[in-house]
């Protein structure tokens, strides 16, 4: 794993817009894995500016979103699909019909986890997933107790989950407690992970997934399995790590990403 430590959240989300950008670049057909949250809205309003002002070109791209809230339809502003499409979506050229987030309103939601999973594969898996984690531990909707192995499936949310998301509803007690998402396994068979971390609220979950053990308890953690993983941090976000100054020291050098520092 390699990390990266910005002064600012800004300069954070410049740098995984440059990873993704290059990474388009080498494989303009490449199948993309996204997610959603606070953390990735700025960065994805400098893809659209790469696409519209630099001509980054998502034509030939796939996307497969990480998660969605079990009955919230593609409408509903606050499913994921909507998220996804009023922040990226919309802003660069990629080809609708080849974005994918689970259909939260599937009548077979086990089917429609399964159909996911197979979507995927004949795509010929990801090739890069975009990370963020949230404070319960999770990447996607992996809740504690996860299994490390886990597919597509549905996932009950915790306390934590409700808490940092529930405020983004009119009403909180509107968000749905079951959610789809890809699982623990099915995130580390992509090629590449980049993981976007911001705030100081992450500061303590983000210490414990990276330099913590693996565990089932924080699913987070599970990136450090994974053989080709960068974690880009601002400031607030990487207080708590013990071996910041041994990263910054080491990412001086490393030939992935020494050239876009
Ligand atoms: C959402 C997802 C989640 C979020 C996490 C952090 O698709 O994958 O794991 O990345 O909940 O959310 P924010 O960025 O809102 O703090």
């Amino acid at each position: 794993m390699e990390v990266i430590v910005r002064p600012t959240a800004k300069s954070a989300e410049e740098l995984t817009a440059k990873i993704i950008a290059a990474e388009l670049i080498k494989k303009p057909n490449m199948t993309l894995g996204l997610a959603t949250g606070r953390t990735m809205e700025r960065l994805y309003d400098l893809l659209g500016q790469k696409c519209k002002n630099e001509g980054l070109d998502f034509s030939l791209c796939k996307t497969f979103n990480l998660d969605e809230y079990v009955g919230l339809a593609p409408e509903d502003p606050n499913s994921y699909r909507y998220y996804m499409n009023k922040n990226l979506f919309e802003k660069i050229n990629i080809d609708m019909r080849n974005t994918h987030v689970e259909n939260g309103i599937a009548e077979d939601l086990d089917e429609e986890c399964a159909r996911y999973e197979e979507m995927i594969e004949e795509a010929g898996g990801l090739d890069l997933q975009l990370l963020g984690i949230g404070r319960s531990g999770h990447i996607g909707f992996n809740e504690p107790l996860s299994p490390l192995t886990s597919r597509t499936r549905m996932v009950p949310l915790t306390k934590v989950t409700y808490e940092q998301n529930s405020p983004l509803f009119d009403n909180p007690e509107d968000m749905p407690m079951l959610a789809m998402t890809m699982g623990v396994g099915t995130i580390l068979e992509a090629k590449k992970l980049v993981m976007l971390v911001t705030g100081a609220e992450k500061a303590d979950i983000i210490a414990k997934a990276i330099e913590g053990p693996v565990t089932s308890m924080i699913s987070g953690s599970a990136i450090q399995f994974h053989p080709d993983c960068v974690v880009i941090l601002d400031e607030e976000a990487a207080a708590k790590l013990e071996g910041k100054e041994d990263y910054a020291f080491a990412v001086k050098n490393s030939p992935k990403y020494k050239d876009f520092l």
